[in-house]
């Protein structure tokens, strides 16, 4: 809207008052109204940014010329003005919504400031709400749940990498999104409008894969009967995304690097090189570190691929999206079976907050799956729900970091439970985020993978 030039409509009975306050403003676009008719008839037609309106209109209240002017313009900001203003006046002006409040006589700067200020205001409202249509629109797509921490978190770092070229490593367990992640990634990039392709590079024997992504021209091993593009040439101009990196063969792992680096890509059989203007998303859930320790991954390529990381936590470091999900996926698959079930009875719900969901998302979209499709009521209950989940959880932990009897342990014992507390804690904290994690604790992130599969935390 007029972002630039703010429009200001004044509504006042009074000529005197009006042309006072449009001298004030002369430096604004500034126009009149004598009624509050005959300026909610401008605004219905007409953008504003601020109205400054008397209380005494005449024909319309105050409080009820705000309202209706709210109601034709949502984001519109509305200044209340009064000659005998009380306090009271004001309370109730602000309380329905008036942007501010000034009793007259008021001065010139009195008045710009307020003016100033809607319009700030305004502008604000303008900015998070295009913001917010440009990443919400597209992930709404998708129905993608983020309302823990951990989640919105991440959604905040995908914002920031979106608009470029950046090359993005999404690690996480099975289950956690990573796929659906990458997708909102392309779908919020300026590249969303060209091609998203996927290729699960764990699925594939090397030399397959290799012509698959980078293509192969005729006769360059037996079958290839003419040239073939590969995914990456397919790509350009959107997003690939290399899911099942971390058991690539390491001739492919070269080849990755080449892209990353060059952007070129050569066809297998050739040594001519192609340009290619592509996004690279990488996913894994094994650990990359481990795997450059025992030699079957590339240090190069790691620190290549590391410039943007983002860990997806597992479901149960973000509990906080279960009721969420689980909601969306009963209102999915009831409307694919037809089922009128509508919800989760408390005792059903508590269980799913606390089942610990090794497979995560996934794990859970399939126990709600079966849930509805077993439920002959209108709430899912806990009998519709595997009876693995109701199992036996951890025990809550202690309060106090040391159990009474620690001192009958050898040191080494007695500090394993505070160790675990402290770990789980500060993992919770991070959203799983494991490279915080370890920051926070002070130790590298390999001693913290190490005890995090001691005190079974992965
Ligand atoms: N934040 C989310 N909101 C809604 N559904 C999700 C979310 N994350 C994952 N899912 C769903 O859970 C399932 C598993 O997600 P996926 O992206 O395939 O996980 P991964 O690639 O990590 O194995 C998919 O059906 C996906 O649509
Ligand atoms: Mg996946």
């Amino acid at each position: 809207m007029s972002q630039t030039t703010p429009r200001v409509l004044i509504v006042d009975p009074d000529p005197a008052s009006r042309e006072q306050c449009r001298a004030f403003l002369a430096d604004r676009t500034v126009e009149t109204a004598d009624s509050g008719t005959t300026a909610l008839e401008r605004l219905a037609t007409e953008p504003f940014d601020v109205v400054l309106g008397d209380c005494e209109l005449g024909d319309v209240d105050g409080l009820e010329f705000l309202r209706l002017a709210q109601e034709a313009h949502s984001d519109l900001s509305v200044i209340l003005m009064a000659a005998f203003g009380s306090v009271q006046d004001a309370v109730d002006a602000m309380r329905h919504g008036a942007a501010d409040f000034l009793a007259k006589p008021f001065s010139e700067e009195q008045l710009r400031l307020a003016v100033d200020k809607a319009t700030r205001t305004q502008q604000l409202l303008h900015e998070n709400h295009d913001l917010k249509e440009a990443l919400d629109d597209r992930l709404r797509i998708d129905n993608f749940v983020a309302t823990d921490p951990a989640m919105l978190r991440i959604l905040k770092s995908v914002k920031a990498v979106a608009a470029a070229r950046t090359t993005v490593l999404i690690t996480g367990e099975s289950g956690t999104g990573k796929t659906l992640l990458a997708r909102a990634i392309h779908r919020s990039s300026p590249r969303h409008s060209g091609p998203f392709i996927e290729v699960n590079c764990g699925a594939l024997p090397e030399n397959l894969l290799e012509s698959e992504l980078f293509g192969h021209v005729r006769g360059a091993f037996t079958g290839a009967v003419r040239d073939r593009p590969g995914k990456f040439e397919e790509a350009s101009g959107g997003t690939i995304f290399l899911d099942e990196i971390g058991t690539s063969s390491p001739g492919f792992q070269v080849r990755l690097l080449r892209v990353l680096q060059d952007r070129v890509v050569e066809r297998v059989g050739d040594s001519q090189s192609i340009d290619v203007d592509v996004r690279v998303i990488l996913a894994t859930n094994v650990e990359l570190e481990a795997a450059v320790r025992d030699g079957s991954f590339r240090e190069d390529l790691y620190y290549r691929i590391q410039v943007v990381n983002l860990e997806m936590p597992p479901l149960r470091l973000r509990r906080g999206d279960i009721a969420n999900l689980a909601a969306l996926f009963l209102r999915r698959y009831a409307a694919e079976t037809g089922k009128p079930v509508r919800g989760f009875t408390d005792a059903a719900l508590r269980i799913l907050l606390e089942a610990p969901w090794p497979g995560n998302i996934r794990q859970l979209e399939n126990v709600i799956e079966r849930a509805v499709v077993l439920s002959e009521h209108e709430a899912i209950r806990p009998e519709d729900l595997p009876a693995t989940l109701h199992g036996p959880g951890t025990p809550p932990p202690a309060d106090n970091l040391l159990a009474p009897d620690s001192h009958l342990l050898p040191l080494r014992d007695g500090l394993a439970g505070p160790e675990r507390l402290l770990i789980e804690r500060a993992l919770a904290h991070f959203g799983g985020n494991r490279k915080q994690t370890a920051e926070s604790l002070d130790i590298n992130r390999s001693t913290l993978f190490n005890k995090m599969r001691k005190y079974d935390l992965l």
